[in-house]
Formats: C-alpha cells, structure tokens, sequence
C-alpha cells in the first residue's frame, strides 16, 4: 500500500464530517440547503450514517435504505463523498427491548437499560449477528456506490461490559494468557496476598466496584481484556464488510479518542486500514494557555500518526464552533478554527471533519456547534471561518499523502498508564504519566523537533534520541531493546518510575529499574519520596551551577557506574546523586531520578539533541513548527500560538497560501500560520 489513505492519490485534502440528514428528512427544502451550504464552505466529504439504525430497520427484519441511496446520490453529484458508518454505537429500541442482552451489565453487575448510545456488550452473540446483517444489508444497498470513500466502525468505542458472558470470555482470555495453568496465574497476580487465591479459572471475576479490586495483575488485566474484547468485537464488523461489500479496497476505519483511557488503541489500529480520531480540545480554558492547549492537541495527533506511520490519518470529527458536553462550552475564538485546521495538517492528518454539518433541532446534542446553526444561514461567523478553512485546506492539497521523517521518539503506552495509575503508592493526584509525556514531547517540540510517539513495541532502528518517561512497567525484552539502541550510537533518556514491575504487575528484585535496565543506566533507584505539592526539592547541575526546581517524585539512587551530572539540593537527600550518564562509545543513557520543571532543562535537551545529532530549528517562542515530507517537496508549517506579533526569520519557499516566492521575513500575527513548499 502507498502513503494515501485512500490507496490512491485524490489530489485533495478532505474537509467534511458528520452529517445526519436522516432527521431532517421530511424537509427537503432543508436538505437541498444542506448541499447548497456543504458546497459553499469547501465541504467535499459526509460521514453518514453513524446513528441510523432506527431509520435502516424501524422494525425487525423490515429495511429501508432508499432514503440513504438518495442522500449519497444528491452528494456525490454534487462533489461530495461518503464516508459511511455502521450503525452499532446506538440500538433501535425494539432490539433492547426484544433481546436485552446486547445491553451492558455495569460495574455493580446491574444490566442497563435501553438509551443513551455506546451501550452494548461487546461479546452478546446474539448483538453480533443483528450488526452482521445490518451491515450487509447496508453494504448491499449502497456498497458499490461510486461516493463511497471509506467504511467508519461503530463510533467511539469506549467502555466496559460486566455481564455473564463478557466474564466467561475474560475467563477463557486469562485461561489463554496463563497456559491454563491457574497455579501460574496465582504467582503472576502474588494472590496469596489477602487469600485471593483462585483454584479455577472459571472462579475468577472481574473487578467488579463490589468485588475483588485488590490485584494489580487482575485490574490491568480487565483493561487488557476489555481492549482485546473491543477488537474481536470489531473484527466482527470488519469481517461483515469485507465479506458484503461488492467493492473491496475500500478502506475501514474506526474513530479513536486521542488520549481515550480507556482502550489501547493500538491493538485496534492493527485490525484498520486508517487511522482516524475526534478531536475536542477545551480552548480558551481557566487552567492552561492557548499554546498548552494547542501542544496537547498536537501530542494527541502525534499518538494517533505514531500507530500507522506510513500514512496520514484522518482527523474525523471536532467542532467547528463550541461543543455541549464540557463543563464550560465557551467558543472558538476568531481564527482559532483555521489555525487548529492547519496544525492538524502540519501533524500529519489528511483531513479536517467536523461534527456536525446541520445542528440536530431536539434531543442531547441540539447545541453543539455545527456548520449550519439554528438560524439556517450562511453568514454565521462559524459558516465564514469554515469556508475559509476550506479554501486553505484546497490551498494545501498538495500536501495530502506526505509523512513524517522523525528522529526522536518519546514513548507513551496504554497499559503502562494503567498499571502506574493502579498501583497503590506515589500519590493519587500527581502521577499524571500522559501528560509528563506530553511534556516531553513539547519540549522537543519547542527545538523545532517533532518526536514520534511510539511504543516499547516500535522499532527503534530510525531513531537517534529516545525519551522514556516513567515507564513504570518494563515489559520482557523492553530493557534488552533499549540496551541495543544505546549500545548502537543511540541516545537515551530514562526517567523516575522506569522498571518497576513486570508485564503483570509483580515488582523486579534486585533493584529498579528492573530486568537488567540498571546495569544499562548504572544506576540503582532504592526509595522514592513522593512530595506534597508545597514541597520543594532541587537538583543542582554540577557541569554550570544551575539548579531544576524538583516536585512531586524524587528518586533516592544507588550510582554502580555512571557519570553523576546532578545532585539534589535539599533534605536528607541533599547532595545524593539526582541525574547521571553512562556512556557507550557515542550512545549514552541518561538518567533522571527527579521530576523537574522542564522549562528549566533546556540547556540539558539542546545538550542531548546536539549529542544524537538530530536536526533541530532555532524558533521564535511561541511558534510551533512542524514538517512533512511529500515526493519531491517538503512542507513546513509555522503557527504561531503566542498573543504577539512574531516575526519568523530567512523562510525560503512556496507560501502555499498566497502562491508567492518567500526568501526572507515572514510576520506572523497571533493565531497566524505559515505553510512554506520546498522543493527538495
Ligand atoms: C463525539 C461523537 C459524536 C458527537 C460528538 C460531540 O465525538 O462521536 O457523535 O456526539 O462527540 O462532540
Ligand atoms: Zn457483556
């Protein structure tokens, strides 16, 4: 397959989203508007069909889909493509009535009632079989339809099941995963702990909220197996439509949540062809700057590119206007919308797709920003700032299909976070893994260097610089992986919270960080002292003096035989190693027994980013850069995210937007971007 997402070159970035026309169907006033509107405002791509399942089958068995065919019909004569959903994430009401397994058993063991939406067991058999048939029914009617661009799985996935049949299946699942051997499993999860011992598999229960929730081995493992259930699940899907869709390289999708807790999306990004996601920052918030918000949005973008690299992939859904679910639904600010639109072509994605087209006139989302509002015009300021946006986004077609050429990585895993946020030590507000990972990633971000987000599972053979922040649980081999890459020229940053359990939650012997990670960083981490967020501790930089204020973790170290850099400044710690080096020809491995404010460490990061010689770009602060690279052209793309007027130095290249030659300076003003074609 090549780089496009669409497994051929479309010559067009898309800019769409959700469109629920099946509520406005007795108005085809209001749908021909609808088309008028899409046109007007760049619009070249629908994503049908998410919720449909009461207008598909409004009764067992009795289908209709004549309204759909004419929907993508209208569409498509009028350049706009379908992106078309199967209808699972929200069940006809006859269904749940008729079969109330398919719905979900809580945390308490108490089966739901019919509502809401995302509410269905994962491993109903019965829930199986009536998606099965919805989507080939689905596929029969409209799947050779020459507007269709590709196939959206359900709609994010997220949740959990505890019912009768989701607990055998996790049985089965532990069954598999412990060689059948209950006796493996009891030293796996130390169940001798609290007598939690089990003699059968089939006695073993989820952590129900009621139940046993005292085995780290057995929370992790429900997270595990509930991602591996959404999988199989999805499989179901996935299979449904390869097998009834009369055309068969149409791409399949599923639409994943940025920094979702609740599933590793990487098991499910193996089963699709794209990657796509939906996108919510809360811009303008009381607790972070714009910049922080937008850096996190891009770290966001960053996990989702990092799951299928060789591709762009799809920003899904976000809203064009303010959303109705957060706490405060307070509106994009002016120009915030196009800017936010360029980022997430500058992190790598092919597309800008909203929810929604046209505002829903009742029920739960009946103000969530949409292109067209409840006063049905075309000159609303949301209308104007998404017709801008899809004028620039035409502007950048050829940027579609180009990728990243990354040389850092920072390493960010879904069952590390679980595992750090279940264990029963550190503090219960300051661990905060994804957002120290962040971090990182900002902070090399700040070098003009864009690091891939990966996991311990990555090669790591591209990469120059690697950071592993609090990688609490080493899995097998991870410590191996990370010894070849220093040991090969890389170099390598390890940080506070690193090795301290195994792949089931049992902590390593013989010192931390574990499975041999200590003899590559020669050190040995003996205590870590949690403090409160008054404390203050620091470490003091032996090379120029400076000291990093240090918060939160403080690792108290055993150094065997690395270079010390840096030493703590205070407490009964004072002056015990807090940073240190071990060198391996050109390769080093750094590490940092502390959690510090990075915004102090810069000199440290120039220092690494220079020693693994990765490319880096003076920038002004507060302009976010990013690169892809096409054919035979490399895009950059300047935001900037500051509240000045920044002046950006010596750009040289195609302004994409205004078509002119640049060589020199280029001014930015706030919420302002530059989009600059080299050719390479
Ligand atoms: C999610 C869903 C959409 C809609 C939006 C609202 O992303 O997929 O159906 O509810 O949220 O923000
Ligand atoms: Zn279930």
């Amino acid at each position: 397959m090549n780089s496009y997402v669409f497994g051929k070159p479309v010559n067009k970035l898309i800019h769409g989203g959700d469109y629920n026309p099946e509520q406005w169907l007795s108005r085809p006033d209001i749908l021909e508007k609808d088309i008028e509107y899409m046109k007007q405002a760049g619009i070249n791509e629908a994503t049908l069909g998410v919720f449909s399942w009461a207008m598909y089958e409004p009764k067992e068995g009795e289908f209709h889909f004549d309204w759909l065919v004419q929907i993508m019909d209208n569409l498509y004569q009028n350049g706009i493509s379908t992106i078309l959903a199967t209808p699972s994430a929200a069940r006809p009401v006859w269904l749940d009535h008729k079969y109330p397994e398919v719905m979900r058993v809580d945390g308490m063991g108490n089966r739901n009632r019919h509502g809401f939406r995302h509410n269905h067991c994962m491993s109903s058999e019965l829930y199986r079989e009536k998606v099965s048939l919805i989507i080939r029914k689905l596929a029969e009617a409209v799947g050779d339809h020459p507007g269709l661009l590709m196939w959206h799985i359900s709609n994010e996935f997220g949740g959990e099941c505890y019912c009768d049949k989701c607990k055998s299946k996790f049985q089965e699942y532990l069954r598999r995963r412990f060689h059948n051997d209950i006796e493996e499993l009891n030293h796996e999860w130390w169940t001798t702990f609290w007598s939690a011992r089990y003699s059968d598999f089939s006695e073993i229960e989820p952590p129900y909220n009621n139940g046993q929730t005292a085995i780290m081995g057995l929370n992790l493992e429900w997270k595990r197996f509930t991602t591996r259930n959404y999988e199989d699940y999805m499989s179901v899907e996935i299979d449904a439509v390869r097998a009834y869709s009369p055309k068969k390289d149409i791409p399949i999708t599923t639409n994943f949540m940025g920094r979702f807790y609740g599933i590793d999306y990487r098991v499910l990004a193996k089963k699709i062809d794209a990657i796509s996601w939906d996108s919510y920052p809360a811009f303008h918030n009381d607790f972070e700057s714009y910049a922080d918000t937008m850096f996190s949005a891009a770290f966001d973008n960053a996990i989702m590119k990092g799951m299928k690299k060789d591709k762009p992939f799809l920003l899904m859904e976000s809203a064009p206007g303010l959303v109705n679910w957060m706490q405060y639904n307070k509106l994009k600010r002016p120009g915030v919308h196009e800017q936010f639109a360029v980022q997430t072509i500058a992190s790598g994605s092919d597309s800008v797709q909203y929810f929604q087209m046209r505002k829903s006139r009742g029920a739960a989302e009946q103000f969530h920003g949409a292109l067209i509002d409840h006063i049905g015009t075309n000159d609303t300021r949301i209308f104007k700032e998404v017709a801008k946006t899809g004028e620039v986004l035409s502007k950048l077609a050829e940027v579609e299909g180009s990728l990243k050429k990354n040389e850092a990585a920072v390493i960010f895993e879904w069952d590390n976070w679980w595992a750090i946020d279940g264990a029963g030590a550190f503090s219960r507000n300051t661990k905060k893994y994804d957002t120290v990972c962040r971090d990182y990633w900002v902070k090399l971000m700040e070098f003009g260097v864009e690091p891939d987000v990966i996991s311990t599972e990555d090669s790591l053979d591209n990469y120059k610089l690697v950071i592993v922040p609090m990688l609490f649980m080493l899995k097998d081999n991870i410590a191996q992986k990370l010894t070849d890459f220093v040991e090969k020229g890389g170099i390598l940053l390890v940080t506070y919270i690193t090795g301290y359990v195994n792949e089931n939650c049992l902590c390593y012997q013989g010192g931390f960080p574990g499975d041999g990670l200590s003899k590559l960083v020669g050190v040995i981490s003996e205590e870590i002292d949690t403090l409160y967020p008054s404390d203050r501790n620091g470490i003091r930089i032996t090379e120029d003096d400076t000291v990093w204020e240090v918060k939160d973790y403080a690792e108290i170290l055993r150094v065997a035989d690395a270079e010390v850099l840096g030493r703590y400044t205070d407490d009964f710690y004072k002056d015990m190693p807090a940073l240190t080096c071990k060198k391996y020809g050109p390769g080093k491995a750094y590490y940092q027994a502390a959690r510090c404010s990075l915004s102090q460490m810069d000199g440290f990061f120039e220092k690494l980013l220079k020693e693994a010689q990765v490319e880096t770009k003076l920038l002004p602060a507060g302009i976010e850069y990013h690169r892809r690279y096409g054919k035979d052209s490399m895009f950059e793309f300047y935001l900037n995210l500051s509240e000045e007027v920044i002046t950006l130095k010596d750009i040289c290249g195609e302004n994409m937007i205004s078509g002119e030659q640049t060589d020199g300076s280029v001014v930015l003003e706030p919420k302002g971007y530059l989009v600059v074609k080299r050719t390479r």
